[in-house]
């Protein structure tokens, strides 16, 4: 799958994940079919029981749990811009990572997120949940994905990279409308990570 090492030449990634990680399978599997010019070097989880992490380790992909309980905010993210550097990461990809990260980390690393909702739209937990209820109540009629820029504190907020509409269909259930939305997450994300990949000056001084 994702071999233990790569070519000096190819950018590294450290994929930031809290929970089932299907888009960090994506992201695998984009890499391992030579989809995604790019080599995930460490999957880092918050959350020890997070899923990704399983699916991380079948790919041979180096992990590490950062708990975040009862860590002071800004000693965490000092310590897991340190991780992420020790990986030689070249871009940090939040995939389902549930927590907000301080300036002092996205100073130190070119980030980017991906956010189930469009540009403008709900922000935070449960965005296709909020998105779907909007729908039902007849106040939205496109859902969406977006990933973008992580340049500050703000909350799924940041210049955008790429986004998608989703659209609602009619006797859509919650489910549904879920797994479309993931549908075109798994493909969205791969294409943005290329895109910033592609724009080495958004890097930073980190390549
Ligand atoms: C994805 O839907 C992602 O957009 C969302 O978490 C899910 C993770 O799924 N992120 C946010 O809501 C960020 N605010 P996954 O663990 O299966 O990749």
């Amino acid at each position: 799958m994702n071999p233990p090492s790569a070519p000096a030449d190819v950018p590294r990634l450290a994929v930031l994940v809290s929970g089932n990680g299907s888009n960090l399978q994506a992201i695998l599997d984009a890499c391992a079919e030579g989809r995604l010019a790019a080599h995930v070097a460490v999957v880092i989880a918050n959350n020890p029981d997070a899923y990704a992490l399983t699916r991380a380790a079948e790919a041979g992909v180096p992990t590490e749990v950062r708990p975040h309980q009862g860590v002071d905010r800004a000693e965490y993210d000092k310590e897991l811009a340190y991780t992420a550097a020790t990986y030689g990461a070249d871009l940090v990809v939040l995939a389902g990572w549930n927590r907000i990260l301080t300036t002092f980390f996205v100073g130190h690393h070119a980030t980017i997120n991906l956010h189930p909702a469009k540009p403008g739209g709900f922000r935070g937990l449960g965005a296709i949940e909020a998105d779907f209820d909007a729908w039902q109540r007849g106040d939205l009629t496109e859902g969406g994905v977006m990933v973008h820029y992580v340049p500050d504190e703000g909350v799924d907020d940041g210049p955008v990279i790429a986004w998608e509409g989703v659209p609602f269909h009619d006797g859509d259930t919650l489910d549904d409308y879920a797994l479309r939305v993931h549908g075109v997450e798994h493909r969205l994300l791969v294409d943005a990570i290329a895109t910033v990949l592609a724009r080495a000056d958004t890097l930073g001084g980190h390549r």
